[in-house]
């Protein structure tokens, strides 16, 4: 089965088994004895980079909303459109994640990484995560303590649990103050004296628009790396050394900072740099974005690289924020 029209990098990749997912009972009609690692997730494929030839059962989620209200919570099917349920949250002025307009992919895979941007992450707004286990047949819902998020982490992200997302539960209400946190957000806002859900969602499609390429004409997968952690020491010795590096506060760590990785790799000059068909964007050093036929060695070859040039340059380590399978 064919994998290159399902994931947003375009990559070609083939499986020997695919199932496509639309119901709970197609969860529940999956193999019980199947092994983790003889199983691949798949949704929007807007953060994956698959390896050519997938040896694995791939259940894919198929594109198809489902969102109710109970016991006033948002509860919505995994596979959702992350964006479309934005948009239907902010027609029915409920308030919560308009910020994280925009954001390819599915409900099911937003807590995976703890979706997040503009000021805003699901863990705010999330109240539970209902997963199907195939090894028992069973549901099981995790609370949002139970599933350890922090910044693009969760539980979920180990990859080594029988689990598949089936369905979550997000706390939206009328009467959420906005979150204007994200400098550019709040200077695009400037002149509003009192936004609306509905501003800051098109507040935030629009800046998106301004800077990320749309998967459909350039194929991409986001922001291919996270923004490093780094201990305070080593952001001072790095701040002394490099006038210009950005320093985020972390909340409630006083002694860590973030910074940009895309910063990192536009002063490594991997701005806009090929190879062979892979390149990082011209206009956002963080996105890895596919020309027209790129290869596997083409990406790994220009990411071990970057990777190379910012570790020596800076000392840090860049981390993938794409799932490699
Ligand atoms: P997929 O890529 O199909 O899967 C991602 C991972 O989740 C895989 O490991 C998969 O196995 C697992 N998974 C998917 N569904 C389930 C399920 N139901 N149960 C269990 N596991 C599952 N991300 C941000 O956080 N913030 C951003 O601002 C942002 N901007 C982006 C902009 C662009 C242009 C692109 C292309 C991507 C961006 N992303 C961003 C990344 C991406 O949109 C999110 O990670 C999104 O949640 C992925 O959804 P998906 O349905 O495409 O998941
Ligand atoms: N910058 C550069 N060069 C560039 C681009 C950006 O130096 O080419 C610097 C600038 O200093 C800029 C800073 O990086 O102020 C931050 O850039 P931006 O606001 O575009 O955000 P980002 O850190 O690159 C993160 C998320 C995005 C999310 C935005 C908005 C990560 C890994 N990425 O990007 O999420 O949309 O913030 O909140 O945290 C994704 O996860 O796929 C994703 C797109």
């Amino acid at each position: 089965h064919k994998l290159k029209p399902f994931n947003t990098l375009r990559l070609d990749s083939v499986c020997e088994r695919y199932v496509p997912i639309n119901s709970l009972s197609d969860l529940e009609s999956l193999p019980r004895d199947l092994k983790v690692s003889d199983m691949l997730i798949l949704a929007g494929g807007s953060n994956v980079l698959l390896s050519p030839v997938i040896n694995r059962l791939v259940a894919h989620i198929q594109p198809r909303n489902h969102i109710q209200i109970v016991d006033n919570l948002v509860v919505a099917w995994a596979g959702t459109s992350w964006h479309e349920l934005v948009v239907w949250a902010v027609s029915k002025q409920l308030g919560g994640i308009e910020n994280l307009a925009l954001i390819p992919g599915t409900v099911g895979a937003a807590p995976i990484q703890n979706i997040g941007a503009y000021g805003v992450e699901i863990k705010d707004v999330l109240a539970w995560v209902e997963i199907y286990n195939w090894h028992t047949g069973g549901y099981h819902r995790l609370s949002n303590e139970d599933c350890h998020f922090s910044y693009r982490h969760s539980l979920f992200r180990y990859h080594d649990q029988p689990w598949i997302i089936s369905r979550v539960g997000l706390d939206l209400r009328p009467n959420r103050p906005v979150n204007l946190s994200y400098p550019a957000l709040n200077q695009y806002l400037s002149d509003n004296k009192n936004p609306s859900y509905a501003d800051v969602a098109k507040a935030v499609t629009e800046i998106r628009q301004s800077k990320l390429p749309n998967p459909t004409q350039l194929p991409n997968a986001g922001s291919f790396f996270k923004n490093p952690v780094i201990d305070r020491h080593q952001a001072e010795k790095l701040a002394a050394k490099h006038k210009k590096i950005p320093l985020y506060p972390v909340p409630n760590k006083p002694d860590i900072k973030k910074t940009s990785a895309a910063w990192l790799l536009e002063k490594c000059h991997f701005k806009g740099k090929r190879h062979g068909d892979a390149g990082f964007y011209d206009k956002h050093a963080l996105i890895l974005v596919n020309h027209g036929r790129a290869t596997h060695q083409d990406i790994f070859t220009l990411i071990q690289s970057a990777k190379k040039a910012v570790k020596s340059k800076f000392g840090i380590t860049l981390e993938e924020e794409v799932r490699i399978v």
